[in-house]
């Protein structure tokens, strides 16, 4: 088992999306969520229950599955769309709910996919966690919860090899350094 450091309490989780619901339900009035499982699913269910608990916005979630990283801690640099959308998201304002916008490979992806393929008049991103220091692609997040450093985190649905989602707190796997 990997060592797991804390990085972002769970408390501290639930008070910034109450935050991010407020500016949420200002500057939208209708929401269709696109959700990138299966990392953004825990955030996406408790940012969606937060803004039914203080609105009357309808909140659509549409769920698509993608995935860059294989067994690794870094990105392959090849988005697989393991199962995309069938249904119709024609002329809709669209908002794509990821985990982590690091690179932005994957959203760049995405957002090409939703506007060329799936024909939707436009999309917002709203992630969990910004890692701006890798980007390399010309992308940024509408919305986000925390701006965080360069670090391998899990937790809050994040995963390394299929582990640690179910943790109600983002943490951390510290990098082996060796001494000497
Ligand atoms: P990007 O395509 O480089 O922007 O990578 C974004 C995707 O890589 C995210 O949606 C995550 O699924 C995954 N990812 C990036 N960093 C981490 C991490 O620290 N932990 C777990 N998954 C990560
Ligand atoms: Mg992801």
């Amino acid at each position: 088992m990997q060592k797991i450091k804390k990085l972002i309490s769970h408390k501290k989780i639930e008070d910034r999306i109450k935050l991010l619901a407020k500016d949420i339900i200002k500057e939208n009035t209708e929401l269709n969520f696109v959700v990138v499982l299966k990392g953004a699913k825990i955030f996406a269910r408790h940012l969606a229950a937060e803004i039914k608990r203080i609105s009357d916005i309808k909140v659509n979630v549409y769920e698509i599955t993608l995935s860059s990283y294989s067994d690794k801690v870094s990105s392959s640099g090849v988005i697989d769309m393991v199962e995309g959308i069938k249904d119709d998201l024609f002329g809709k304002d669209v908002m794509i709910i990821d985990d982590i916008l690091d690179t932005g490979l994957t959203l760049t992806f995405l957002r090409k996919y939703l506007l060329e393929e799936k024909k939707v008049k436009s999309v917002k991103i709203c992630v969990l966690l910004d890692k701006k220091k890798k980007r390399a692609h010309d992308i940024s997040a509408d919305y986000e919860c925390f701006k965080i450093d360069d670090v391998f985190v899990v937790g809050y649905g994040m995963d390394f090899n299929h582990n640690y989602r179910g943790l109600d707190y983002i943490g951390f796997i510290p990098l082996q350094t060796r001494q000497g």
